[in-house]
């Protein structure tokens, strides 16, 4: 059932400004509610955005992150790429006392899938409905709260909390990452005996973000994985990217300032 939020009736000057194609780019969204399924586990209940059409920056918030209208509804679709990552999530046992962080979370389907299990999740990303989506699936999903913190990448001091034994992430290397900001999110953000995982769907950003993860010592494992198409799910072209820190590295990053 799709359901459209009530457009908003005054759009700042700023996003106007920003948006040439105004009034014609729509103010309100539309969502949509399906059964996504994940891997050997029960299927997630799912509000999305209806397509990725929608733009709905009332108040001017995402503009004011630097995010544009033709980026804005990625966080709230369904990537192949996130389905992967919690097809594997779903898949690996839940060791107590470990805390997990889920970056540029989008829909958060992995985190969703990890705290079902009883997994210590945390979710980030930058775009202002990402929280309120997660805090919509978890009652669609009857689940409890959940850790979710906002922000962008670049503010790497703003640190998410204590470092994580487990970083994931999938579809984030589709912008060219010139300053290195997600990588160095990821290291910051992880014990010294983390490993940092990410889905990728080929995207060509891969290489530069191979060595900038290597320039903080981190050894990088790859699984392809080319799956046919299966119910509920397109045919899937992509990896997953391990990485682990070698001892040499874990010296480097401690000399991070
Ligand atoms: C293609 S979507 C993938 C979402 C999710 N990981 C998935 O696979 O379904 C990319 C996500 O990264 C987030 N993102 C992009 N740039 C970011 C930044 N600088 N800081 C934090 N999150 C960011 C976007 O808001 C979006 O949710």
């Amino acid at each position: 059932m799709a359901v459209v939020t009530p457009p908003s009736p005054m759009l700042p000057a700023s996003a106007k400004a920003a948006h040439p194609g105004f009034p014609r780019v729509m103010t309100g969204y539309a969502t949509k509610q399906a059964n996504v399924p994940i891997r050997g586990v029960a299927d997630l209940v799912v509000r999305s955005l209806l397509d990725d059409q929608q733009f709905g920056d009332d108040g001017g918030k995402a503009e004011a992150l630097g995010i544009s209208s033709a980026s804005w509804p990625l966080f709230g679709l369904v990537w192949p790429s996130g389905l992967l990552l919690a097809d594997r999530i779903a898949a690996r046992p839940v060791r107590v006392g470990e805390r997990i962080l889920e970056v540029g979370c989008g829909l958060a389907l992995a985190s969703l899938v990890g705290h079902r299990l009883g997994a210590d999740m945390t979710a980030c990303d930058i775009h202002p409905l990402a929280g309120a989506f997660l805090r919509e699936n978890l009652r669609l999903n009857e689940l409890s709260a959940m850790s979710y913190r906002h922000g962008p990448w670049a503010q790497v001091a703003r640190r998410v909390g204590e470092p994580f034994d487990l970083v994931i992430g999938s579809d984030l290397l589709y912008e060219a990452d010139t300053r290195g900001v997600l990588a160095e999110f990821l290291v910051r953000h992880a014990t010294p005996t983390a490993e940092v995982w990410i889905v990728d769907p080929d995207r060509g950003n891969r290489s530069a973000f191979h060595r900038r993860m290597a320039s903080f010592g981190y050894e990088r494992t790859e699984e392809r994985v080319d799956a046919l198409a299966d119910v509920g799910r397109a045919a899937y072209r992509g990896r997953l990217m391990v990485y682990r820190r070698t001892e040499a590295g874990a010296a480097a990053a401690a000399l991070l300032p």
